[in-house]
């Protein structure tokens, strides 16, 4: 008889990721389901491996780390939220340890190094993202080195091949927070980075539905300290949203490409318009901040979008933005800044909405 490897599922390094998104971590063989059944389970009877499910996951939960890892060829956590994530992470952290942070990051992070700070816990320092002497000057101290890159909002670039080679203190850890440009684009693992971070709640999730985290790494000893932390920190995912994620996840390669390629050409449209002084674009992802004149028509403009939806976040199949400095936290971004989160519309009608706006 001649032997098949049908009903065998598919690993993830013999696959381009984009296959490997839809192929992978989900049941196969003979009357299996093609999606994964959402398992909302609590709790199992005593005798098998999983006895409750904050501390021992569900299938459902197992497949999205399955599917998260395979992307990064490491193990993946998945969390509640991306600031779930970002807690256990920082909850590695021996008193007085200190942190290092980008000057411009998610101001989450930011405000977690600020509470903990004023509690006794840490001290940190932040510097500009690509400041790459900066970085190497202090990292031999640090035993937290947050790096984000491009980073939220202004889209600096980190020199992550060097930082994450640099010398540093031993136990030191070096995270990378990869949430805009999500694995497809960028694989800090692969150049030393110890932890990549996602929000799963943007780009991986994909559909503005659901919050999610996740951390991947290739150290097993972080991997049991990191579970650990979300176990006794309760940061563990629901079922359903999991299945969400799962589900927004298999078509994420073919997400971020159409969103990277209206990006590119809304850059260069916005970059010739009048009403806009200044665009950041780095060159890739659907991420893109622009300046408006001023406050007023900043705001005006966002308020006045049809097809590109007023909204905070970022990552969805629908185009958002706002005005960042009118966010509670932001006041020191530009006045006029506008971080716009390029979906996957028609360019075409991108284009004549941000214009008319832009008018109004
Ligand atoms: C770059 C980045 N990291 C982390 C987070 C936090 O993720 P969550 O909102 O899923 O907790 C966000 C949220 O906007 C983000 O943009």
């Amino acid at each position: 008889m001649p032997t098949t490897l049908g009903g065998v599922p598919p690993e993830p390094q013999e696959l381009d990721p984009a296959s490997w998104l839809i192929a992978g971590g989900r049941p196969h063989g003979p009357g299996q389901p093609l999606s994964h059944p959402i398992t909302p389970a609590s709790t199992f009877e005593h005798g098998g491996d999983r006895i409750y499910s904050r501390a021992d996951a569900t299938e459902t939960w197992d497949a999205l780390e399955t599917l998260l890892g395979g992307l990064e060829h490491a193990q993946s956590l998945v969390f509640a939220s991306g600031m779930a994530a970002v807690a256990a992470v920082f909850d590695q952290l021996e008193a007085g340890a200190r942190v290092l942070l980008p000057d411009d990051c998610y101001h989450g992070v930011a405000q977690t190094a600020k509470d903990w700070a004023a509690k006794g816990r840490i001290r940190f320092d932040r510097l500009p993202a690509d400041d790459t002497a900066a970085w190497q000057e202090r990292m031999t101290g640090a035993d937290l080195i947050w790096l984000e890159s491009p980073t939220n909002p202004l889209l600096s670039i980190a020199d992550l091949m060097t930082l994450c080679r640099a010398e540093r203190k031993s136990g030191s850890i070096l995270v990378v927070d990869n949430t805009f440009l999500t694995p497809l684009r960028q694989q800090p693992l692969d150049l030393g980075a110890d932890i990549t971070m996602q929000s799963t709640t943007k780009f991986i999730g994909g559909h503005s539905d659901l919050l999610g985290g996740s951390l991947a790494t290739r150290d097993q000893h972080l991997v049991d300290r990191l579970r650990t932390s979300r176990t006794l920190l309760g940061a563990s995912p629901g079922a359903l949203e999991v299945f969400l994620t799962l589900r927004g996840a298999r078509t994420l390669a073919l997400r971020v490409d159409t969103a990277e390629s209206n990006a590119k050409e809304l850059a260069a449209h916005l970059g010739n318009h009048p009403d806009v002084s200044t665009v950041r674009y780095p060159g890739l992802g659907s991420m893109i901040s622009f300046d408006a004149l001023d406050a007023d028509r900043a705001a005006a403009a966002c308020r006045s979008v049809r097809v590109v939806r007023h909204a905070t976040s970022l990552g969805g199949v629908e185009s958002t933005m706002e005005r960042r400095a009118g966010t509670p936290g932001q006041e020191h971004l530009p006045a006029g800044l506008i971080r716009l989160s390029v979906g996957c519309e028609a360019i075409i009608d991108l284009w004549a909405d941000l214009d008319q706006a832009l008018r109004s």
